[in-house]
């Protein structure tokens, strides 16, 4: 018997272009399963925090990405839950130093060399929404449907604020804007895989719209 191809669709765009969330909405509504990349990335530089390595040692950190031991689950609520070498670091890989790290290292060539068959490993029946940078460019570029999200870099800054808020962290919005404009140059004019939409990419700009619009946007795509 034939294996099923798994359809793939890729989600790709900024962080705070509210990605993740719809990443997360659309896998459970297909049924799918999800990647979400950039974990992988954070995961990646947090484990060299850990260890203490130096994130400019491009060769020491792609051996971390190489061994890196991660897991993947869900809890009883269907939350996505992270282990790093047995550790729950679900929350950790969020903080604002491992957004940065992971920034750094994403931009190694050898680190991203290192993700890619891990990545595409996802791929299984019934299908897989890839969430990233450049799942429709590099990861599955032969993916079905390839959405690139997007928003102004202020509403992005907004929403960050927003949730941060609600965990009761205050921050400076202009210090927010000011670490997203610096995030997107950094990886959108990294030498590989840059940040960019695929060429059959359909490009949704949500700036101006609320999550429930978008989504059903990204579906009026897929069908
Ligand atoms: O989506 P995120 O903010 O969790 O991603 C963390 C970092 O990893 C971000 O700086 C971009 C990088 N990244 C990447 O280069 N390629 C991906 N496919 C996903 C994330």
């Amino acid at each position: 018997m034939k294996k099923p191809v798994p359809v793939v669709i890729t989600i790709d765009g900024p962080s705070g272009s509210g990605k993740g969330t719809l990443s997360q909405m659309l896998a459970r509504h297909l049924g799918y399963h999800l990647l979400d990349s950039g974990a992988l990335y954070r995961l990646v530089a947090l484990a060299a925090i850990k260890k203490n390595i130096d994130l400019s040692n491009e060769l020491a950190v792609t051996q971390v990405a190489m061994g890196l031991d991660v897991k993947f689950s869900l809890d009883e609520s269907e939350s996505a839950r992270i282990l790093l070498e047995g550790v729950e670091v679900t929350d950790a890989i969020r903080a604002e130093s491992v957004s940065m790290g992971a920034s750094q290292i994403a931009a190694y060539p050898e680190v991203r060399a290192a993700l890619l068959e891990r990545q595409r490993a996802f791929a299984i029946a019934p299908g897989l929404v890839a969430d990233g940078r450049d799942m429709g460019t590099t990861v599955f570029p032969e993916a079905q449907t390839k959405l690139f999200l997007t928003a102004s870099a202020e509403a992005r800054a907004e929403r960050r604020c927003k949730q941060l808020l609600a965990k009761g962290i205050s921050v400076d919005i202009a210090e927010l804007i000011k670490d997203i404009r610096e995030r997107d140059q950094r990886d959108s004019t990294r030498v590989v895989s840059p940040l960019k939409p695929a060429d059959s990419a359909i490009i949704i700009d949500s700036t101006t719209m609320s999550i429930e619009e978008v989504f059903s946007r990204m579906l009026a795509a897929i069908n």
